[in-house]
């Protein structure tokens, strides 16, 4: 029996007080999700519980019991205190997936700080854009990477600390930067600083379309929905070993890669070492996976290295497979159930809801291809893209809609109130994605509505990727679309019309995309340059990307009467 037991009756009963009254907490009361994730599960007697299982690609082995989640997290908690640090500021974690990013984000929330997590694969003007937005006071770094802090910090007025966890005590020390050894000392006694439901916890970037990078932020409140989709979705129980694969430099290896599994008090495992079918399916048969969180263009990678791999390894360990990020498409569910036995049940949320919001249960008939039912306490319609009005029909395509209120929803970009307020029309709250429900009231997932490109299940904006394309010395414009791919799904493309004198080659094409590598990450890269002469543009100058987007993809352009160099 799965800890959802019947969706049909869950939704008849259904009230948050549930995973409230769970997690004892009372309306007004403090919570605070540093010490749900740490204090409360020792404090029920499983401090001697292993939390957090973890290895490196050189095969390096680290266990934490929840103890150690308790006193190594009051010890950042005490260093950041130390330093001046307090409730409200941000402070960006930047490291890989080491111990000190997981036990980092509790120790931050629990002196009400506001934790910034940022992809380690970020480069130095990504790093920058998003330092200088959330006028962050302090980053916790690893060496290699304070190399790119340190290019930015003269233009980061509002950044006094770079603390670096892995420093050796030998190589000097440039300005503002400090020295820290998390396990140094075991800090036993902490005083927490008592946030509230309303009390902001972290700061997640996600990508815009037409602007830079928004800061979504999320509260302490969130542990609510978080705690209870984990329980009912993931179906996370007592003596499952849990592997979430995505970065927390991503809200869901926040989400479920940190608050909900610890808040749990479930055993989890992290692995920080790159990709190979291999490397991942070794690392199930030796800690003994039950629950695995993973995302499609893993499950495409693993399609693709085969059958005969898998059955290699002892994998019968696994109980229970969800997925996120992307489209899931259906031969993924069906080779998952063919060769673990298991399907992949997708599940459909965004950093902005904080939370699973359609999701296929477990127990609950799966049509492959599609995401599956709102969660209980969701309300969830498409709307017709004019009047944002419902769409009662079965199997017409609209906008996805959900009522505001759920405990996880984000409560305003940061200091962009106005894009926030865009967001929700006629009462609803839009994710800015397009679906159809059948008649079972399933909804399958159609596209993105707007240029946003999904790439291997990371959001990449295509005005970021252009904008930092302007500052190469060879571009005078450009337009970045995506481009179908077969593992990725998307993959990133520019367009771009050089500046006099330079002239089209394969070196230039390289150069541009290890520019925007460098800048920005290997997810922006654009995967191909296209040199074109002009760029089809609206009669008032904008660039129209739809066009480009339309012919990469071979579909219909549509009207294109307000074109202006046709
Ligand atoms: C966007 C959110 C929180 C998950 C990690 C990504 C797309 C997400 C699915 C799915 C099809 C999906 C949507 C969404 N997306 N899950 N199951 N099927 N598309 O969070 O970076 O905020 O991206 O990812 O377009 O809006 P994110």
């Amino acid at each position: 029996m799965s800890n959802i037991g019947s969706y049909e009756e869950r939704l008849k009963n259904f009230d948050w007080s549930i995973a409230e009254k769970e997690l004892g907490y009372k309306e007004g009361g403090v919570i605070n999700i540093g010490w749900y994730c740490s204090d409360r599960i020792c404090k029920m007697g499983n401090g001697d519980k292993t939390a957090l299982l973890w290895e490196n690609a050189a095969g390096e082995e680290k266990r934490y019991t929840y103890n150690d989640i308790r006193v190594f997290s009051n010890s950042i908690a005490t260093f950041l205190r130390r330093l001046g640090l307090k409730n409200e500021d941000r402070v960006c974690l930047f490291m890989d997936r080491i111990p000190e990013l997981y036990i980092g984000l509790v120790g931050i929330l629990k002196i009400g700080a506001i934790a910034q997590p940022l992809f380690s694969a970020f480069g130095d003007e990504s790093l920058f854009i998003r330092l200088e937005n959330a006028g962050t006071s302090a980053i916790i770094t690893q060496r290699k990477h304070a190399l790119k802090v340190r290019k930015i910090i003269n233009r980061l007025p509002d950044l006094k600390h770079i603390i670096i966890v892995d420093h050796d005590g030998i190589k000097e020390l440039k300005e503002k930067e400090i020295a820290f050894s998390m396990e140094a000392e075991r800090v036993e006694e902490l005083e927490l600083f008592p946030t509230k439901a309303e009390s902001p916890s972290l700061l997640h970037y996600t990508s815009g379309t037409t602007g830079m990078p928004k800061g979504v932020q999320h509260v302490h409140y969130s542990l609510i929905s978080q705690y209870l989709t984990a329980k009912w979705v993931l179906d996370i129980t007592e003596n499952d070993i849990y592997w979430c694969t995505a970065d927390p430099g991503w809200v869901t290896g926040t989400s479920y890669g940190i608050i909900a599994p610890w808040a749990l008090g479930v055993t989890q495992c992290v692995l920080d070492s790159g990709f190979s079918a291999e490397i991942w399916y070794r690392f199930i048969q030796k800690y003994k996976v039950t629950v695995w969180y993973s995302a499609p263009t893993a499950i495409r990678s693993l399609m693709k290295a085969g059958d005969q791999i898998v059955r290699q390894f002892d994998l019968s360990c696994l109980r229970h497979l969800i997925s996120v990020g992307e489209p899931l498409n259906a031969e993924a569910v069906v080779w998952s159930e063919k060769v673990f036995g298991l399907p992949f049940h997708d599940s459909y949320w965004q950093t902005e809801t904080g939370s699973i919001m359609i999701t296929n249960f477990p127990g609950m008939k799966i049509k492959p291809g599609s995401m599956g039912k709102p969660f209980p306490g969701i309300t969830s319609t498409v709307v017709k893209p004019e009047t944002f009005e419902p769409i009662h029909e079965p199997g017409v395509i609209g906008l996805i809609a959900f009522r505001p209120g759920w405990p996880a929803m984000m409560r305003t970009y940061w200091k962009n109130e106005e894009t926030y307020n865009g967001k929700f029309k006629n009462g609803w709250y839009l994710p800015g994605d397009r679906a159809r429900i059948d008649t079972d009231g399933y909804f399958w997932f159609i596209g993105r509505d707007d240029d946003i490109i999904n790439t291997a299940g990371h959001l990449v904006s295509p005005f970021e990727v252009e904008s930092a394309l302007l500052e190469h010395p060879a571009v005078a414009e450009s337009a970045v679309v995506s481009k179908p791919d077969e593992i990725n799904m998307e993959v990133v493309k520019a367009f771009v019309t050089l500046k006099p004198g330079f002239t089209v080659s394969e070196e230039l094409e390289l150069d541009i995309m290890n520019f925007i590598r460098r800048k920005l990450s290997s997810l922006a890269m654009p995967q191909e340059v296209e040199y074109v002469d002009s760029l089809p543009k609206t009669r008032s100058g904008k660039i129209m990307r739809r066009l480009l987007h339309a012919k990469e993809w071979g579909e219909e352009i549509g009207d294109v009467s307000t074109l202006e160099n046709d």
